[in-house]
C-alpha cells in the first residue's frame, strides 16, 4: 500500500508528524507532499519532528486569498499523484490544504483518509472557512479519524456510514508527548520568557481579523493592566493579525510580543503559563495535559469537550466578556490531568486500522 500524506500549515504539520512517521517505523511505503500554504511556520515545524517532503508546492504568497490556495493546489497537486499513484492520501484537519487536496485525491481516484474528522461548531461562517473545509473533506473521505465519540456523533448525524468512522483520539496528543518525552521543558522557557507568571495568547483566526480581535485585545489588556501581569503573544504571521496586533497593543508595556515559537518553545510557554487566551483550535487540546486553563476568544468551539472537561470557556469576542472570562481563569487551580481529546495512541490506532483493513 502506498501513502501519502499531505499539509501545508503549522498545525497541520504537528499532527500529521506523528502518523507519518509511526507508518515509516512500521516500514510503510509513506511520502510527503507539502503544500507550503505557510512558507516558514510550516518548515519550522518539519525541522522540528525532522521530516522532509517529496514534493513542495511551495504555494505561499504574501497576503495569499482562499481561491489563490485552491487554484494552486489545484493546479500542482493533481500531476503529482497521477505520477506517484498513491493508493490513500491523508489530510488533517480544516484547512484549506486539506479540503483542497481531499478534492483532488478525490477526482484521482484515490481514497482520501481524514485525521480529525466530525469536528463541528454547527456555523458555516464560524471558524470560516475551516467548517465548510471539515465538511468538504468528511463527504469526500473513505476513512474518517473521528478524535471523539461526539466527533464521530456529529458524522452519524450527517448521515456517514458507520464503517468509515473510526475513534481514534487525536494526534497532537502523539505529538506533545514525543517533544515532553525528549526536552526538559522548564529549561527552554527560561530561555525565552523572564517572568515566572504570565499569560499565554495566541490569536490569529480569520473571521476574528478586524474590531473583534481589537476588542479581544482591549479586553486582555484591561486584566493585564489591573492584575500588572505580562501576556506573552507569539505573533501569526499572517500580515493582518500582525498589523491589528501592532496597532492595538504594540506599545503596551505588559504586552510581550515575539515571533512564532517552534513547538518545543511554545509548550515551554504552555506548561509555565498561569492560563492561555487563545482562538487555536490545537490549542485547546494541548491545554488539559498541562493542566491548564483556556479562555477561547471565539463565538463557537467545534471542541465542546474542553469546556466539558472543566478546562476551558467560551468567551466570546466582546471585550468585557474576554475580560470575565479571564477573571473566572484566574481563579481556577487544574491539575494536568486525563486529556479529553486523546491518549498519545492515534498514530498507532490509525496505522492498525488502516492494515486491517487491507489484509
Ligand atoms: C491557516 C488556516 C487556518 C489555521 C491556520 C494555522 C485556512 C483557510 N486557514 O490560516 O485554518 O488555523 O492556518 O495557523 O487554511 N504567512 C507567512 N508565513 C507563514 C505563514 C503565513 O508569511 O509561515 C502569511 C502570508 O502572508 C499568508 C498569510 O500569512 O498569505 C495567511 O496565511 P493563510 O494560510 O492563508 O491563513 P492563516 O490565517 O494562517
Ligand atoms: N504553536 C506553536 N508555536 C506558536 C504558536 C502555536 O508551535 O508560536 C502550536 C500550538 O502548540 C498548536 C498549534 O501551533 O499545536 C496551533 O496552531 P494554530 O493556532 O496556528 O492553528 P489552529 O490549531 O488554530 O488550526
Amino acid at each position: 500500500m502506498r501513502y501519502c500524506f499531505v499539509f501545508g500549515t503549522r498545525p497541520e504539520v504537528i499532527k500529521v508528524a506523528p502518523v507519518y512517521k509511526f507508518f515509516v517505523e512500521k516500514g510503510e511505503e509513506a511520502f510527503i507532499v507539502a503544500t507550503a500554504q505557510h512558507r516558514e511556520m510550516m518548515d519550522m515545524m518539519m525541522n522540528v519532528f525532522n521530516i522532509e517532503a517529496k514534493h513542495d508546492l511551495n504555494i505561499m504568497t504574501h497576503d495569499q486569498t482562499l481561491d489563490s490556495v485552491v487554484a494552486s493546489i489545484m493546479q500542482k497537486l493533481p500531476p503529482i499523484l497521477q505520477r506517484e499513484k498513491p493508493e490513500v492520501l491523508f489530510v488533517q484537519g480544516d484547512t484549506t490544504t486539506a479540503m483542497a487536496c481531499a478534492i483532488c485525491a478525490f477526482h484521482s481516484k484515490v481514497e482520501v483518509a481524514h485525521i480529525e474528522a466530525g469536528l463541528r461548531s454547527h456555523d458555516l461562517y464560524d471558524p470560516f472557512p475551516e467548517e465548510m473545509n471539515r465538511r468538504v473533506v468528511d463527504v469526500v473521505s473513505t476513512y474518517l479519524f473521528a478524535p471523539t465519540t461526539k466527533a464521530k456523533e456529529n458524522l452519524l448525524k450527517e448521515g456517514i456510514e458507520e464503517q468509515r468512522i473510526h475513534v481514534v483520539g487525536n494526534s497532537v496528543v502523539d505529538a506533545l508527548n514525543m517533544i515532553r518525552s525528549r526536552f526538559e521543558l522548564s529549561r527552554i522557557r527560561s530561555q525565552i520568557v523572564p517572568f515566572d507568571t504570565y499569560v499565554l495568547l495566541t490569536l490569529h483566526r480569520r473571521e476574528n481579523i478586524g474590531e473583534k480581535m481589537v476588542s479581544i485585545l482591549s479586553g486582555i489588556a484591561k486584566f493585564a493592566e489591573e492584575r500588572n501581569v505580562p501576556v506573552v503573544l507569539p505573533v501569526h504571521k499572517n500580515p493582518n493579525v500582525r498589523k491589528i496586533v501592532f496597532d492595538t497593543v504594540g506599545s503596551n508595556r505588559h504586552f510581550f510580543l515575539i515571533e512564532p515559537l517552534d513547538y518545543i518553545s511554545f509548550l515551554a510557554l504552555l506548561e509555565g503559563c498561569w492560563f492561555v487566551v487563545t482562538d487555536s483550535g490545537g490549542v485547546q487540546e494541548e491545554a488539559p495535559s498541562f493542566g491548564k486553563f483556556v479562555v477561547v476568544a471565539r463565538k463557537t468551539t467545534e471542541r465542546p469537550e474542553l469546556i466539558e472537561s472543566g478546562f476551558g470557556t467560551l468567551a466570546g469576542t466582546d471585550k468585557d466578556s474576554v475580560y470575565s472570562a479571564m477573571v473566572l481563569a484566574s481563579e481556577k487551580r487544574l491539575d494536568p490531568s486525563e486529556n479529553p481529546f486523546g491518549d498519545g495512541k492515534t498514530s498507532e490506532r490509525i496505522w492498525k486500522i488502516m492494515r486491517g483493513v487491507r489484509t
